[in-house]
């Protein structure tokens, strides 16, 4: 018996090392300069299979919080503080959680943690005020669709600094978005907006349509710069079940997911593969030859699709090049590649200087191993 607690819930791993990795790398930067505030909005423990909560969202951000505070002083030397605010709704589940975090809980060393048993919601108003001037980085992660509308979250998001991670459960939204019942309609309006059907791009399937549509009301109803999405496939069966929506108004967060995103779908392959290995088994009764197989395949799989994103990457640099006459600053390109692709920001780089070779772009890094930096003005050499 193996004692993985994501056995057969690969997707929830590839959830939770996500969060896990980008909250690390937030926390270790944002407590160099400033409080942090974590908000889980739908916490549960749910489905969990380790007495210790280890395989829950918010036991996960606990333990990176607490160990990013120990390690971390800002700029002046003081250590800043951790606020855990826990939402869940269902009674049951809230006297599990209020159990399980109380240990944790030591306001007089600076990591407070706040639970509230209703609707995600309600507690909005709770805690706007309990983020204060802290950084907020806002956890969405239902059932379904319902419980969060871009219009409830507006007021928490005026902040100059306010990071989102929404679990958009895609698999279930493709399905019902093209139901046309009043009722599924309605249980839209919160999330996509009144008369969202006629606002869903006719181009899309209807799941990737909605989804593109969060995206815009992200960025207009709340006022985030950048908002991206990570696929997370079903582990036995090759569609998404669900997009992780990461929604920032910075640059360096937007950095920070994308670096966090190639790992985790390099991972989740491997596990996928793995899964699915152990599903034949099953039904043919035979072990696998070649245990691991798959898993290099599948791996490989993702390296392919990076190197598919990278050109695109080097069209849209050469059309936003265009469009600017010619010159742009890498600070000001790199954001709008990585928004549009799952690209990091070395492999920017990388293309300018490989567009540079080939005599497309001027060399304005100074050649050599040196790669554009920030304030480089990325230059596109006239036509012959
Ligand atoms: C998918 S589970 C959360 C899993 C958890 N985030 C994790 O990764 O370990 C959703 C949880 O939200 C709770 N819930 C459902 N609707 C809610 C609402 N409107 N507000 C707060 N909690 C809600 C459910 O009872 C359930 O425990």
């Amino acid at each position: 018996m193996s004692d993985n607690p994501y056995l057969g819930r690969e997707q929830t791993e590839a959830k939770h090392y996500l969060l896990k990795r980008y909250l690390q790398a937030l926390a270790f930067k944002v407590l160099t300069f400033s409080d942090i505030t974590y908000v889980d909005g739908f916490s549960g423990p749910w489905e969990c299979r380790t007495e210790t909560f280890a395989d829950s969202s918010f036991m996960i951000a606990i333990e990176v919080l607490k160990d990013a505070q120990a390690k971390t002083v800002d700029g002046r030397g003081r250590r800043r503080s951790v606020k855990c605010f826990l939402v869940e709704k269902n009674p049951e589940a809230f006297a599990r959680l209020t159990e399980a975090v109380k240990t944790y809980n030591k306001p007089e060393d600076g990591f407070e943690i706040v639970t509230f048993n209703g609707q995600f919601e309600d507690a909005i108003p709770v805690f706007d005020k309990f983020i204060g001037t802290s950084f907020p980085f806002i956890f969405i992660d239902p059932k379904g669709w319902k419980g969060y509308s871009p219009e409830k979250l507006a007021p928490v998001c005026r902040r100059h600094k306010v990071e989102l991670l929404i679990n958009f459960m895609y698999d279930h939204i493709n399905r019902a978005t093209a139901m046309a019942t009043a009722s599924t309609v309605a249980s839209f309006n919160p999330m996509l907006g009144e008369g969202w059907r006629e606002a869903l791009d006719p181009t899309m399937p209807p799941g990737l349509a909605a989804l593109k549509l969060l995206r815009e009301r992200l960025k207009n109803v709340c006022g985030f710069k950048h908002v991206v999405s990570a696929p997370i496939y079903r582990s036995t069966k090759d569609r998404p079940h669900f997009y992780l929506v990461y929604a920032t108004k910075s640059r360096d967060g937007l950095e920070a997911f994308r670096d966090t995103e190639l790992p985790t779908a390099r991972k989740h392959a491997r596990n996928r593969a793995d899964a699915k290995d152990r599903k034949r088994e099953e039904q043919t009764q035979q072990a696998v030859f070649f245990a691991g197989f798959n898993a290099d395949v599948q791996e490989a799989v993702v390296a392919e699709t990076i190197e598919v994103n990278k050109r695109y990457a080097a069209e849209m640099i050469l059309a936003e090049l265009k469009n600017a006459c010619g010159r742009m600053r890498f600070d000001k390109l790199w954001p709008l590649v990585l928004e549009a692709y799952a690209v990091r920001v070395t492999n920017v780089k990388d293309i300018c200087k490989q567009l540079a070779k080939e005599g497309v772009l001027a060399d304005t890094w100074g050649g050599g191993n040196r790669k554009p930096h920030d304030d480089t003005i990325i230059v596109l050499r006239p036509d012959p």
